[in-house]
């Protein structure tokens, strides 16, 4: 196995010659720190099917299959599919996921550590996956907007993206939303947490799930905070040039690993319709998201 950064980016390593069949225990936990240090793995010249895929998976950590079933692989519930490809005249997992500034699983009370995506159609133009290294983005801050954030906490919801499924067609939509509040409740967590991994300071919202921000007290406070700090960050930048804003390219056989406590991502926007089909693995590691008490 051999690591390396990856040339010309700010962040990111590749890793040739990992076989998760053969990997020893050291390797896996070089691999997972070397994600945790550099935030992407790009594991070079992998040729998985959905249930290797899967095993590589389990090697990094727990997989959490998505509670929407509509999103799982017909035969591995633990992956997640996004694809606009039907097969046999059938769609399978969802098209057009994750056009917005997220982290995964951010609306959810126990978000997991690490997201794999193993791309299987690539398409020719607009290849890639936004990312933005929230620990980084945090460190740039002036200190009066740290302050500001210190000791707060925000919530967060899936409400804004939910996807209407196939069975929600003909129902009102005060009855789905009704649906999606009972069942994903907004969540809260702090602000800022301390990395379990690296020690660094996470700001942890995103554009697209951090719905709300209230002081330590539990008083709401002004959205205007939140804006500042989504500014400040480079999510609210349309064009995308923002410095802190990094995009992953990837070809056939690269599957990236990455870390979920620190990277929001963005799917890229396409002009064109192009086919495209990834599949995704996400495992909870060794920690929390963040130790409580933070
Ligand atoms: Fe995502």
């Amino acid at each position: 196995m051999d690591i390396k950064p990856q040339q010309g980016k700010k962040l990111g390593v590749t890793v040739e010659g990992f076989d998760h069949t053969t990997a020893s225990e050291s390797d896996v936990e070089a691999l997972k720190q070397a994600v945790y240090t550099n935030k992407i793995a790009v594991l070079k010249g992998q040729d998985l099917s959905p249930q290797e895929f899967h095993a590589l998976g389990k090697r990094l950590g727990r997989p959490e299959a998505y509670y929407e079933p509509m999103y799982h692989h017909p035969e591995i519930s633990d992956i997640f599919v996004s694809s606009n490809v039907p097969e046999n005249g059938k769609q399978i997992g969802v098209p057009k996921t994750g056009k917005f500034w997220h982290a995964d699983y951010q609306f959810m009370p126990d978000p997991f550590g690490i997201t794999l995506i193993y791309p299987q159609v690539i398409p020719q133009k607009n290849r890639g996956t936004y990312f933005i290294d929230m620990g980084e983005a945090y460190g740039k801050l002036p200190d009066s907007l740290k302050e500001e954030a210190a000791g707060t906490r925000c919530w967060h919801s899936v409400r804004k993206y939910f996807k209407i499924r196939p069975h929600d067609v003909y129902r009102p939509i005060s009855e789905i939303i009704q649906e999606v509040e009972a069942k994903t409740p907004a969540v809260l967590h702090p602000t800022t947490f301390t990395h379990p991994m690296t020690g660094e300071t996470v700001l942890y919202i995103s554009e697209g799930f951090t719905v709300g921000i209230e002081d330590s007290a539990g008083d709401q406070l002004d959205d205007d905070l939140l804006q500042r700090l989504f500014d400040a960050t480079g999510q609210l930048d349309e064009d995308l040039s923002h410095e802190n804003i990094h995009l992953q390219e990837f070809e056939m056989g690269d599957l990236l690993v990455w870390d979920n406590r620190s990277l929001v991502h963005r799917a890229r926007h396409t002009t064109t319709p192009e086919p495209t089909v990834s599949h995704r693995v996400t495992v909870h590691d060794s920690c929390k998201l963040y130790e409580l008490g933070d």
